[in-house]
């Protein structure tokens, strides 16, 4: 398990003088810092020379609250920005071809080294980011987030093809009872916790996957209540919809990550645009959550898309503002997702 803490001065240890394959090592421990669903880290990658290729590790995917691998594939696409800002940072210039091929629908993208730019104040800062970024599942303190930080994110999202609305009155009401009935329907069902026990983690740092009790609880973490207790307890009844609902509520910035289409490319868009928002947001001194249970249950996501203008398609319900720092969750280490 890779071991976070003190990442901040590992930037000044990048192999300079290494070879490619070296700086290229250095570059991917950062894009295995990226957020994915129950923190199965669903990617595999490979060095070839002057680029790196990404894969979809299937044998990660939730096949109930995931069954298309659409969350599988935007967790590969915030894999991926966070490699692009990484070579970026160490000045590479990259091309990123999206390739998701009937043949071959693992390979979802391929980075390739075009040149050497002295990297861009921006990268800089995104990449300085990425060790101090975690999804933070507490509650929010009611300072609101400025309208410039929201209009530099709703930017963010538009430069890596997706878009972001923030959810206002009414609809942000009507977006957190959604919320609300997500859990219902999910907790209710026996396979969906069987699931979500799969990848409970018991907190002692066994584990370099899944989801721990760390930070407070929610849907993910499952309470500390243990995988056993996931999988056998009716959920309804600890009040977890009416706490979910308030959690929304509750956050000064409720909003919905989306694409044009629905397909492999627009889901590493979208992945792209959640990791470039999230580390602007942590520039910014926000924080950030998810609630995308009404995402998940696709009845559901037809009505978040009625609140969001229904011109296109949901993607992740983010819930953003400000709070005390919440813990890294662990990683498996770079080996451990390299193909040879
Ligand atoms: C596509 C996607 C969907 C997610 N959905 C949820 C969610 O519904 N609820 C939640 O609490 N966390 C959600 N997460 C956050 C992950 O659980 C989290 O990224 C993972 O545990 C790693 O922790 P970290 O983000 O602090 O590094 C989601 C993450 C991704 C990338």
């Amino acid at each position: 398990m890779s071991v976070l803490a003190g990442w901040q001065t590992i930037e000044q240890d990048f192999p300079r003088n290494g070879s490619w394959e070296e700086q290229a090592c250095f570059c991917l421990q950062y894009a295995l810092l990226a957020p994915s669903t129950h923190n199965a880290q669903p990617w595999l990658f490979r060095i070839r020379a002057g680029a790196i290729e990404l894969q979809a590790d299937r044998s990660r995917g939730l096949a109930v609250s995931d069954p298309f691998d659409r969350e599988l594939s935007i967790s590969c696409g915030a894999a991926l920005f966070n490699l692009r800002i990484a070579l970026q940072r160490f000045g590479f210039q990259v091309e990123v071809e999206v390739v998701p091929r009937a043949d071959d629908p693992d390979l979802l993208a391929r980075v390739t080294v075009v040149g050497r730019a002295r990297p861009a104040a921006e990268s800089r800062l995104l990449f300085q980011a990425i060790p101090r970024r975690h999804t933070n599942r507490g509650s929010f303190d009611s300072r609101p987030v400025s309208p410039r930080i929201l209009h530099e994110l709703v930017q963010a999202a538009r430069r890596e093809g997706a878009w972001l609305e923030i959810l206002e009155g009414d609809n942000k009401l009507a977006a957190a009872d959604l919320v609300a009935e997500g859990d219902r329907v999910q907790l209710a069902d026996p396979h969906f916790r069987r699931e979500l026990s799969a990848w409970q983690s018991d907190g002692r740092g066994a584990r370099a996957d899944g989801l721990s009790a760390l930070g407070l609880p929610t849907r993910e973490t499952g309470f500390e209540l243990g995988p056993l207790l996931i999988r056998t307890f009716d959920w309804y009844s600890l009040g977890r919809p009416a706490q979910d609902r308030e959690l929304a509520l509750g956050s000064p910035v409720l909003a919905v990550l989306g694409t044009r289409h629905e397909e492999t490319s627009a889901w590493l868009a979208a992945g792209q645009a959640l990791q470039h928002i999230l580390l602007g947001a942590t520039i910014a001194g926000v924080h950030a959550s998810f609630l995308n249970q009404a995402i998940e249950v696709s009845a559901l996501r037809q009505r978040l898309c009625a609140l969001t203008g229904c011109v296109s398609f949901p993607q992740i319900l983010l819930r953003m503002g400000h709070s005390n720092a919440a813990p890294a969750t662990p990683r498996r280490k770079l080996e451990d997702v390299l193909l040879r």
